[in-house]
């Protein structure tokens, strides 16, 4: 299950990807914002990144302006790892590397053919692991200090 928000300026990138998920048969939750009336987007990234935190979803996906705001909100929740990307190296990166489990991206930004590759090579590819965990360990403890 893919959790999913945005705020107004990622709206219309969410649509493109609820599109695309369902072309998929890929499931997902869609914890707003329901249309393009002007809105915050950290109540967004808050909402599906508690979706991923209590185990009703997998991953999440964030659109706002830019993928920034919202990967800096997501990054506060603990046991959120938020990548905003705007490239296809880094999509996969962040998972070989990162085991992000979200990911940003910015409708000011990207366009939608962009973004749906994002999403794809996101959501298929798996983290490495080996020295990578470690590295991974040491982020995830830093929300302990
Ligand atoms: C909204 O205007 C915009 O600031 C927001 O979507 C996002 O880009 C913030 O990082």
């Amino acid at each position: 299950m893919i959790a999913l928000g945005s705020d107004h300026a990622g709206f219309d990138l969410k649509e493109a990807v609820i599109e695309y998920l369902k072309s998929e048969n890929i499931e997902y939750r869609d914890y707003g914002c329901f249309d393009r009336s002007s809105t915050d987007y950290a109540i967004y990234a808050e909402a599906a990144c508690n979706g991923i935190i209590s185990g009703e979803c997998d991953k999440g996906i964030l659109c706002c302006g830019t993928g920034i705001g919202m990967s800096m909100a997501a990054n506060k929740i603990h046991g959120i790892r938020a990548a905003a990307c705007s490239d296809y190296f880094s999509a996969m990166a962040t998972r070989l590397h990162n085991d992000a489990n979200v990911l940003c991206l910015g409708e000011r930004v990207v366009g939608k053919g962009l973004a749906i590759e994002l999403v794809k090579v996101f959501l298929n590819t798996q983290f490495e692991g080996g020295r990578h965990a470690r590295r991974v360990a040491q982020i995830m403890a830093l929300e302990n200090k």
